[in-house]
């Protein structure tokens, strides 16, 4: 009898506690909540960093070199180190703009995403007598508009 009714007890107590402590459990939640905000935000910030100068300083060469604000075209240059059959005037396929393009519609900027396909599809060409690296082409271009 006494086992009975401390388990009634027991259960009048978790019951009460419960809505006791229920609004200190959706307080737990806000401090996660402003650091999920937070880290969106910082996430956001970096993207735009990176992609901002990409623009600025490489853009339409393949990747920016932060440091010299300079660029690179791994593309043509990843084992073909000596750069031969490159045409005087390369450029580059842009391919830090193509992989961006899945993170600009994840960030909901759908006016660059519209402007860097627009670009893509007039000016991107594989018109061009270069040696390149076919495992980039898979895993930079191909892959990346499946991804
Ligand atoms: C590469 O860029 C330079 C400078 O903007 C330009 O003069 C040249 O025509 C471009 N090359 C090609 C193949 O479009
Ligand atoms: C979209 O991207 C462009 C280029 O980085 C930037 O200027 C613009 O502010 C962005 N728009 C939004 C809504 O974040
Ligand atoms: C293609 O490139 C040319 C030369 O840089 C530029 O003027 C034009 O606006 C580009 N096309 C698009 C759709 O952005």
């Amino acid at each position: 009898m006494l086992s009975r009714n401390y388990g009634t007890c027991l259960l009048l107590f978790l019951l009460v506690s419960s809505t006791l402590f229920a609004p200190s459990m959706s307080q737990l939640d806000s401090p996660w909540a402003a650091k999920k905000k937070h880290m969106r935000e910082k996430v956001r910030k970096m993207f735009y960093h990176a992609y901002e100068n990409y623009m600025e300083h490489a853009f339409p060469h393949d990747e920016l070199k932060p440091l010299t604000k300079s660029f690179t075209d791994s593309l043509s240059e990843l084992g073909n180190l000596k750069l031969e059959h490159l045409p005087e005037n390369y450029n580059g396929s842009a391919l830090s703009l193509i992989e961006s393009l899945s993170s600009l519609v994840i960030m909901g900027n759908n006016t660059e995403f519209e402007r860097a396909v627009k670009w893509l599809s007039e000016n991107l060409t594989f018109d061009i007598d270069a040696r390149i690296n076919l495992f980039e082409v898979g895993s930079r271009i191909l892959q990346e508009p499946a991804a």
